[in-house]
């Protein structure tokens, strides 16, 4: 049975193009942004696009080549470890070999200018970019917790920061056929059929394990549809909003669909707060609904847009996006594979320091 505070997916509020109200100017955003008190950002897969990291929905969606129900819930965890872990694996891996992108080293400014009572960011992601960038970690709140924590299915015990690659030997990613595995194996009807009839896609005594209580399998840390958040993470997010009103709310890359973090949108809104949307497609509006001529639409890639309408109000945003800019050119060329593993020692050495 779903409490409240687990995950659930509301129907579909995709709106049709019609002419919207909200300002798509920079200006008045900035001075809307600058003279904000209390900020706070709902962010989504839409923002570690451009870094290469696939979305859920909308164009090239991966919950449009795999069935949800079939990969992120502790049932499909009962049904085939094997399976989900393979989705997982398979994203650690591409999330370890990606970077952060200017949207969230923008965000990661913003944090800094604004404060811990100014600035909060809520983020349904998973893939640990904005932590790579930086971003104050009192200021970053992971709805949805982190594609490198692993705990068990059976008992308490937690790995936190776990950034091999592969998880475990089983679960060594080919990239060549592990999109076409996944999603020849997670369509609706192989699921209803392959605990009947299928083999596992992984034998279980193959599968990881928990170092602690010996017997039950280590399942990804993620939060699944139906699992609620973390207890610790809501309340932090509950004292912050509780602190004061919400001038502005910025939602990025998200189709806020997904409860209860859309749900802040909502509460924002009814606060009085001005609605500001970042994002490639400008029917995805979710629980920010239909937008009014006091909110702001910013269509485009957050990548591009962010520092965009942020730049004007963090203070050394543009000569530090220069710098990223600089180190994202330097990596074409010759040596390529070098500074890439140089690079995977940054991931590591970061991750390894960070609390
Ligand atoms: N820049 C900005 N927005 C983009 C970009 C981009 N480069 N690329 C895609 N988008 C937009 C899409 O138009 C879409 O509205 O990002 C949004 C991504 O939405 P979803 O795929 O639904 O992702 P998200 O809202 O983060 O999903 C919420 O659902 O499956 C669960 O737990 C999972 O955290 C996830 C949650």
């Amino acid at each position: 049975m779903s409490s409240p505070t687990s995950i659930h997916q509301s129907p579909r509020h995709q709106q049709p193009p019609t002419r919207s109200w909200a300002s798509t100017s920079v200006s008045d955003f900035q001075a809307v942004l600058k003279s904000s008190k209390r900020v706070l950002a709902l962010c989504g897969a839409g923002l570690s696009a451009s870094s290469g990291l696939e979305t859920f929905r909308g164009a090239g969606g991966m919950w449009r080549d795999y069935e949800a129900s079939a990969l992120a819930t502790p049932e499909a965890f009962e049904k085939d470890p094997g399976l989900v872990w393979l989705f997982y694996a398979y994203r650690r891996h591409k999330a370890l070999n990606a970077k952060p992108n200017m949207g969230h080293y923008a965000l990661a400014e913003l944090a800094r200018a604004k404060g811990e009572e100014g600035f909060m960011c809520l983020s349904q992601n998973i893939d640990g970019l904005s932590q790579r960038a930086n971003h104050p970690p009192a200021q970053l709140k992971l709805l949805h917790s982190s594609l490198f924590d692993i705990k068990c299915f059976s008992c308490p015990y937690i790995e936190k920061d776990n950034f091999s690659d592969p998880v475990h030997p089983s679960l060594l990613i080919d990239e060549a056929s592990i999109t076409a595995r996944l999603s020849a194996a997670s369509t609706p009807i192989s699921l209803s059929s392959a605990s009947a009839s299928k083999p596992p896609t992984i034998p279980l005594d193959e599968l990881p394990h928990c170092p602690a209580c010996k017997t039950g399998l280590l399942r990804p840390g993620v939060v699944w549809f139906g699992e609620s958040l973390p207890k610790q993470t809501l309340a932090e997010v509950n004292q912050w909003i509780g602190r004061g009103l919400i001038d502005l709310c910025l939602m990025i890359g998200t189709t806020a669909q997904v409860y209860p973090a859309a749900g802040y949108v909502q509460v924002a809104r009814m606060e009085g707060a001005r609605i500001a949307v970042v994002n490639m497609d400008s029917r995805e509006l979710g629980a920010a609904g239909g937008l009014r001529s006091v909110d702001f639409l910013f269509e485009g890639d957050a990548a591009r847009v962010l520092p965009d309408i942020l730049g004007g109000v963090v203070g050394e945003l543009e000569g530090f996006v220069g710098e990223v800019a600089m180190v994202n050119g330097a990596r074409t060329g010759e040596g390529e594979g070098v500074e890439e593993e140089e690079e995977m020692d940054e991931v590591q050495k970061y991750f390894a320091a960070s609390p």
